[in-house]
């Protein structure tokens, strides 16, 4: 991983979500692996927004949840967020030894895409997927990042996603409908989420970790 710039993907929700906490205007978002470490910060800040969710629900004692439509811009103007979830953060923190780190999700394909290519770097996107499990939403989303780069050197991995995301590039909503993860949201009465983070390249906001281990948009 040294030297590499890294990709982390997690659709359904949680890079969907902090993309939208950086366009909501928040100053920057800290992702933390375990719940401790969130209070842990929240002791320290008592103005941080403490955010995030275990098994897709709110976290008793936390601010918010990890839908988009938690973090209203209202809210988050001017604020630093404290993330944390049970996949997405989990992955963000496996790339910590990292050179260069941005989040990608559907809306902000192009973008990161785009990003990932300016680093110069060997590239690495890493689905954070579901309990170790591979997520069609975020293999269809590395593919509509590996989509934007000219084809060289890609693993067969690249390939697979590259297709996935091809061939399901004209209905790409309705694909994501068809995943575990989304199956799971519906049902649990959270469908708005799952079509907020179905729609692609609607975002110009890169969220990119900064010297100080934060996110920050396009930094
Ligand atoms: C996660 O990190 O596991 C997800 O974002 C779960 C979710 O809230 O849908």
């Amino acid at each position: 991983m040294d030297g590499c710039s890294v990709l982390v993907i997690d659709t359904l929700r949680a890079t969907t979500t902090l993309t939208t906490i950086l366009d909501r205007g928040a100053t920057k978002v800290l992702t933390c692996a375990s719940l401790d470490e969130a209070f842990h910060y929240k002791r320290q800040d008592s103005t941080l927004i403490l955010g995030g969710e275990r098994h897709n629900r709110p976290v008793p004692g936390f601010d918010a949840g990890n839908s988009p439509f938690d973090y209203p811009s209202e809210l988050v103007e001017g604020r630093a967020v404290i993330l944390t979830t049970t996949n997405g953060t989990q992955a963000v923190a496996k790339v910590n030894g990292a050179e260069r780190v941005g989040l990608a999700c559907l809306l902000n394909a192009a973008t990161a895409a785009r990003w990932q290519q300016e680093q110069k770097s060997e590239a690495l996107v890493v689905c954070a997927g579901t309990v170790g499990h591979v997520s069609w939403e975020d293999v269809l989303t590395a593919g509509a990042v590996i989509n934007e780069w000219s084809e060289h050197d890609w693993t067969d991995a690249a390939r697979l996603a590259w297709t996935a995301f091809t061939v399901n590039q004209a209905r790409i909503a309705q694909s994501i409908l068809q995943s575990r993860h989304a199956q799971h949201l519906l049902s649990s009465g959270m469908e708005r989420d799952v079509s907020y983070a179905a729609r692609i390249n609607q975002s110009s906001t890169v969220p990119v970790r900064g010297p100080d281990g934060w996110f920050y948009r396009n930094a």
